[in-house]
């Protein structure tokens, strides 16, 4: 599932257009026809006309029933509107099975802000602490006594408890914090009241959405929070699963498996089922997260597709309400990289995490008859193939090049290792689809744009994935040779310093930001290739039928699995530092972050073999320990948020979605530019030499209540860069000081990239404060190599 989208979602996209007025008159007409079918919408009510709810008004339906009945005219009202849920701390509002007329009726009226299709989003460890610095004795983790009052919240696909020591009771931990209010509800596959323990503390299933998308009832068995998948129980052990020793997926990865924040407790809300993750229980888990009184939300999910309007992306959503009430919201990139503006959850107020490498390898490597060999990945663990080479086809010359199941001839590929392209099938599918044909193992070729990377799968057949230059040497090799062979060795778990890591993953999806170019995204990386985490036992690690594996623990890629990382940390720097508002976390972890590999160089990214941007890697990689004392940060709340919107442009409608009654008119002139961020992005649009300016605002949170910061610039090609003042002196702590950056075009036509990037450092000599700056330039004034 990491990297695949899942069939339900993809068609989902068709739903995704805001109903914003009534039709003209003759579209209505052709409505009538087609449109007497319900579909979800999500509706938010202005604050006003809101029904009062009891303080949980999750399950308070009815409210709503009677809103419905006042704002739809009798004659619209058949089919009758049902309520899926009502929202009054993600949102206000409620989700309903409406008709389009119904639903354009709702948006025409005074009361209604906006009427949002809901749509289905996708889905998007043991070496990890070590890697990231944290140790027992030292830093963060002993100075926040490891998280033991926070809460993390993981929206996901649940949770597998039973038999997983990662959510087992932990005698050493103190009650669980008594401000959390949540719980966990029981089904007919959950005991919540055997599962839950001092650190499983929630557990909770939303599924109307989906329900009413699929148009019947899940199976009875299947209401509970229990996670069938994998994923959710993957990421909940990432953040904060308690200490494993000697965990491993069959033998690979194996030490001691620990979550980020091993004391921190977690409350799991499944809203992502086999289907995928509907917007309205998205929305419904973000409701009850915020009303339990978590301290964390992790959502390593997001939109299919380029990243909606922020008012039209319930994440977006529900994530401002939460961070509005200081709830940190760590959430993935995606993985549609390498291209440009691929991130989403791009919102100001995430912290937005791509993915990089550990340190560790699980190399295969192809020999060829005429010893040529090439490194590749592989998970593998069942019987090896032999030293001795064997015949070696190519899949398109032998029914499929892509190697799906039924399509393969038997005959052609009995006993022999099958060369398959990416694409069409899920990667572990191709092996077994290779075995069924009676092959004897099976090469992955990856897609050109990784480059350099293949992707490690738990393959149920002998089977390696290799880079894409690799697999066109095996395939011109393979139409040289009049009788090619070859054999896979299977190398086992390799830690060590080559290659150099950490690496940017090319499918780590990359900004700008799509809906908001002057903010930077994403934020930061962190370990997201091959971690080992927690699995479900109601599913095989391939995730395949014909896997009959169940494992405690699997491998697996993708920004979700670096985004649990990130929430974990950000639980350790919540408990060690309480007074701190999720944005200062979010820049203390960004402008401490590192650039640099641990061979020495910028950090590298596997898409081009080079040194990757801050596009792909963010303000750098997350550093636990250095966080913990940023000296300066840059602050932002929900009124900064609200006057970014408003700098967007949004209209009064679109902000109230956002549980604000501001004025857009009260913040003319503010800018996108001049939002609080941690980093600079500065787009310059016109075919002038143009000067950007941006304002930010520092507070002093280092020790000292003197301090005389001094700015280094590294400006980016093309642009000159002015930082006034130079100097930031504090006669206190928690002084604020302010500075403006000016961003000036040199000569006209002389930059060869649509991006230069550069930075600027403030340094007391004890802190370094670091914040990237990127430019994107008009195409007319990139000149041609
Ligand atoms: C759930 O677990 C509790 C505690 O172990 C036990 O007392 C109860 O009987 C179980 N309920 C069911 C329905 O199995
Ligand atoms: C499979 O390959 C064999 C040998 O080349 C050939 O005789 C047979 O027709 C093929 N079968 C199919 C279904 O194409
Ligand atoms: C916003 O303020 C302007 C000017 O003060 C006023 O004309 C307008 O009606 C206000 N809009 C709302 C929605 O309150
Ligand atoms: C720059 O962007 C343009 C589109 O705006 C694209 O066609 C071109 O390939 C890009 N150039 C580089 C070097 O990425």
């Amino acid at each position: 599932m990491e990297l695949s989208l899942r069939p339900l979602a993809a068609m989902c996209i068709l739903l995704a257009t805001v109903v914003a007025a009534p039709a003209a008159t003759t579209e209505v007409e052709v409505e009538i026809e087609t449109t007497d079918a319900q579909s979800s919408y999500i509706v938010h009510v202005a604050a006003g006309h809101a029904p009062r709810l009891p303080r949980r008004g999750l399950l308070t339906t009815r409210a709503y029933g009677s809103f419905l009945r006042d704002h739809i005219p009798v004659e619209l009202s058949t089919p009758a509107p049902r309520v899926l849920y009502s929202y009054s701390h993600a949102a206000t509002g409620f989700a309903a099975r409406l008709t389009a007329r119904q639903a354009a009726r709702l948006a025409s009226s005074g009361s209604v802000l906006a009427v949002v299709p809901d749509v289905m989003q996708e889905l998007h460890t043991t070496l990890t602490p070590s890697f990231l610095g944290l140790s027992p004795t030292s830093g963060l983790l002993p100075a926040s006594n490891g998280a033991t009052d926070v809460v993390i919240a993981v929206i996901d696909t649940g949770v597998y408890p039973e038999g997983r020591a990662s959510f087992a009771a932990d005698p050493s931990l103190p009650p669980p914090p008594s401000k959390f209010r949540g719980g966990c509800v029981s089904g007919p596959s959950f005991n919540g009241s055997a599962l839950c323990n001092n650190k499983l503390v929630g557990a909770k299933f939303f599924h109307s959405g989906l329900e009413a998308a699929r148009g019947r009832a899940l199976a009875e068995d299947l209401e509970s929070p229990l996670d069938t998948n994998g994923h959710g129980t993957h990421t909940a052990s990432t953040a904060a699963g308690s200490a494993v020793a000697d965990a491993a997926f069959f033998d690979y990865a194996r030490g001691n498996a620990v979550g980020m924040a091993p004391g921190a407790r977690i409350a799991v809300y499944k809203a992502c089922w086999e289907e995928g993750c509907a917007s309205s229980d998205i929305l419904a888990a973000f409701d009850e997260a915020i009303a339990d009184g978590v301290d964390v939300i992790s959502v390593s999910l997001g939109a299919v597709g380029n990243a909606p309007e922020f008012y039209d992306d319930t994440t977006a959503v529900g994530a401002f309400r939460a961070v509005s009430k200081g709830i940190v919201v760590s959430a993935s990139a995606g993985n549609s990289g390498p291209g440009d503006s691929t991130a989403c959850n791009i919102a100001p107020w995430f912290l937005t995490v791509g993915a990089s490498t550990l340190n560790r390898q699980f190399p295969a490597d192809v020999i060829l008859g005429n010893g040529e060999t090439f490194t590749g990945t592989s998970l593998y663990a069942g019987e090896p193939l032999g030293a001795s080479k064997i015949p070696l086809v190519y899949g398109g010359d032998v029914g499929s090049n892509v190697c799906e199941e039924g399509k393969l001839n038997a005959t052609m590929v009995a006993g022999k290792i099958v060369l398959c392209d990416p694409g069409v099938n899920a990667r572990s599918a191709k092996p077994y689809a290779v075995k069924l044909a009676g092959g004897a193992g099976a090469i992955l070729a990856s897609a050109e744009v990784y480059g350099e990377q293949a992707i490690s799968s738990p393959h149920i057949h002998p089977a390696t994935a290799i880079p894409f230059a690799a697999a066109e040497k095996i395939r011109k090799y393979i139409s040289a040779q009049t009788s090619p062979t070859a054999t896979i060795v299977f190398r086992g778990t390799v830690v060590g310093p080559t290659p150099p890591s950490p690496r940017m993953a090319a499918f780590s999806s990359r900004g700008p930001n799509f809906r908001a170019p002057e903010i930077f995204k994403p934020d930061v990386t962190a370990p997201g290739v091959d971690i080992l985490a927690a699995w479900t036992g109601a599913n095989s690690p391939t995730e395949l039928d014909g896997d009959t594996r169940r494992v405690q623990y699997n491998i697996i890629s993708g920004t979700s699995m670096s985004c649990p990382h990130v929430s974990g940390i950000a639980a350790l720097l919540r408990q060690k530092r309480p007074e701190w508002s999720p944005a200062t976390i979010k820049s203390a972890l960004m402008t401490t972050a590192y650039n640099v590999d641990n061979a020495g160089g910028v950090i590298g990214d596997m898409s081009t073999g080079e040194p990757s941007t801050p596009f792909a890697r963010g303000a750098g990689h997350i550093d636990p320990n250095r966080a913990v004392d940023p000296g300066l940060v840059y602050d932002t709340g929900a009124e900064d948020y609200i006057t970014f919107l408003c700098a967007l442009g949004y209209t009064a409608e679109q902000v109230a979605v956002f549980g604000s009654s501001t004025n857009c008119s009260t913040h003319a002139g503010s800018s996108v530019g001049d939002h609080n961020y941690p980093a600079f992005s500065v787009v310059f649009t016109t075919n002038k030499l143009a000067v950007v300016r941006q304002r930010r605002m520092v507070r002093n949170v280092g020790g000292d209540a003197r301090a005389t910061y001094r700015a280094k610039v590294t400006a980016p090609d093309g642009v000159r860069v002015t930082v006034i003042p130079r100097t930031l002196r504090f006669t206190a702590t928690q002084k604020t000081r302010e500075y403006v950056v000016t961003f000036a075009q040199r000569i006209f036509g002389s930059v060869t990239k649509n991006h230069t990037f550069g930075s600027i450092e403030w340094s007391d000599r004890k802190h370094t404060v670091t914040s990237p700056i990127a430019i994107t330039w008009p195409a007319s004034q990139v000149a041609e190599m």
